[in-house]
This record gives C-alpha cells, sequence and structure tokens, in this order.
C-alpha cells in the first residue's frame, strides 16, 4: 500500500462513527454517503491545513482569501455572541463540531466556555492545540480528532457547527444537525452555504475546473425548506427556530441557524 494511502486508511479507522443512524434502508444509504464525503473533505483539509491555518491566524492575506477572513469573522462573532448570550454565569459548556484549528473554540474559551471541539483533520487539531496552550486555555479547550457526530463526551449545553455542513447535501446535513442536536440540552447552531443566485453560477463556474484543483464541492442548501425538514424530523420534536444571520464576503457565503430546544 502507498503510504498516502496507509496514513488515509490508518485515519479512517481513527474516524469510524457509530454509523448506521437508524435501521431503516434511506437512512443507512445517507450513512454511507456521509462517510464517502467525510473521506473527500479529511482528504482536503488534511492537505491544506497550512492554508487553513493561515487563514485563521492575523498572518497577512491579499485579495479574496482576506475578504474570505473578513466575512468569516463577522460569522463567528456573531455565532460567539449567540453561544455567549448575555448571561455568561458560571460554566457553559459547548461542543465545537467541526473546529478546524479552533478559532471559535479558543474565542470561546478565552470568554470563559468549557468547550470540546472535533475535527477529521489531525493536523488542524494539531494546530488548535498549539494554539491553546500558547494561549493559556488547555483547561477549559479540549480538541479530538474524529467525526464530529461522535464526540467523545457530552452531552453539552450548547453545540455549534460553523461551516462544517458546508461540503454536505441536504440529506446527509439533515441527518447530521438531528444527531448533533441529540447531543445538546438547550441551543445548537450551525452555518450552511445558502443557495443563491449568486452562489449559484460561482458553483457551475467551479464545476468547469479540472477535479483535482477543486475543493468537495460546497453545497449549496435552500435554507427554508432544509429548516422546515430539519424540525419536521420527529428527533427534533421540542426544538424550534430562533435566531438566523447571513453574511457575504466576497467568495464567502454563509447563513446560520440557530435552534432551540423547548423548555415545555
Ligand atoms: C470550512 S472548515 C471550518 C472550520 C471551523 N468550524 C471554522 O469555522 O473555523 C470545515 C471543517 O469541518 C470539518 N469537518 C467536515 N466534516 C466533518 C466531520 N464529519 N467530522 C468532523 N469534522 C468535519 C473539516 O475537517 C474542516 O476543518
Amino acid at each position: 500500500m502507498a503510504p498516502g494511502a496507509r496514513e488515509a486508511s490508518r485515519l479512517d479507522e481513527a474516524v469510524k462513527p457509530g454509523l448506521p443512524l437508524s435501521s431503516s434502508d434511506a437512512s443507512e444509504e445517507v450513512s454511507s454517503r456521509w462517510v464517502r464525503r467525510r473521506s473527500a473533505v479529511r482528504s482536503y483539509f488534511e492537505e491544506r491545513a497550512e492554508n487553513w491555518v493561515q487563514i485563521t491566524s492575523d498572518a497577512p492575506l491579499s485579495g479574496i482569501r482576506r475578504t474570505v477572513r473578513e466575512g468569516r469573522g463577522q460569522m463567528r462573532d456573531a455565532l460567539a455572541a449567540w453561544l455567549l448570550g448575555e448571561t455568561l454565569e458560571g460554566d457553559v459548556t459547548v461542543l465545537d463540531a467541526g473546529c478546524g484549528p479552533g478559532e471559535l473554540s479558543l474565542q470561546l474559551a478565552a470568554a470563559g466556555a468549557r468547550v470540546t471541539g472535533v475535527d477529521l483533520s489531525r493536523a488542524l487539531i494539531e494546530a488548535g492545540e498549539l494554539r491553546a496552550r500558547e494561549a493559556g486555555l488547555t483547561d477549559r479547550v479540549t480538541l479530538h480528532t474524529g467525526d464530529m457526530l461522535d464526540p467523545p463526551g457530552g452531552p453539552w449545553q450548547r453545540v455549534v457547527a460553523m461551516d462544517s455542513f458546508l461540503y454536505y447535501d441536504e440529506d446527509e446535513a439533515s441527518e447530521g444537525v438531528a444527531r448533533l442536536a441529540s447531543l445538546a440540552r438547550e441551543q445548537m447552531i450551525f452555518t450552511v452555504a445558502p443557495r443563491t443566485f449568486l452562489l449559484g453560477a460561482m458553483h457551475r463556474l467551479g464545476s468547469l475546473f479540472p477535479r483535482r484543483d477543486r475543493a468537495p464541492g460546497i453545497q449549496p442548501i435552500r435554507v427554508e425548506s432544509f429548516l422546515g425538514r430539519v424540525l419536521d424530523d420527529p428527533r427534533m420534536a421540542g426544538w424550534e427556530a430562533g435566531r438566523q444571520f447571513s453574511v457575504r464576503s466576497g467568495f464567502y457565503f454563509s447563513h446560520a441557524v440557530e435552534l432551540l430546544r423547548g423548555r415545555g
């Protein structure tokens, strides 16, 4: 076996989630698609970990990448405000699902939250651990390599998935949201790439590039119908829609949705 293939299969072992998700045929079909997609996403982020570490740092960036960083900053600040609320009294526990190199995890921990982060990419997790040590936040942040649908520990008060579902289609993402919501006691926040005319055009343009040059395709999602579908899932009984927020900055498009578990 080639060294790259050996590494990939070793990582597959490391991130094997507790799928299938349910016993229905449809759900098993979605879970096997999830596993295939996850494999492409992991390879992509492992190979480009350095780019992601750079984009999530203060290192100078030019052009499009700078607009992406600015848009991501707006989104991260909005999500942090929703997660921390006005009442950060005592410890709030947060799962940062698909945490990358931990930018949001560290922002939340610096504000007092206790955060568990999970990501497929070992390289990004290692970068996040280094950042946590440098920031003196290792007592408040724990990062793990693995599938975000099967994190160690929990439940958490709040679960967030910032841009972690971008590469999954509506079937896969709605399954993922239901799974993550089962780990959240109060609040679940996720972002998707909203299907807009402009993003659709960019998506079509992107598919003209040779496959080897492409990120795993971003899957634009129709937010309103997706949200209806998510809330119709019987596993989401007791959950209701909260706030929504959209950011568009250069090539960065992201739409956040908050779900709240009812108290009744
Ligand atoms: C666009 S990056 C966003 C990273 C981070 N949430 C942020 O906003 O800075 C998407 C991340 O989701 C992670 N990811 C995607 N699918 C995942 C899965 N099934 N389990 C864990 N991480 C996943 C990728 O490895 C990648 O780091």
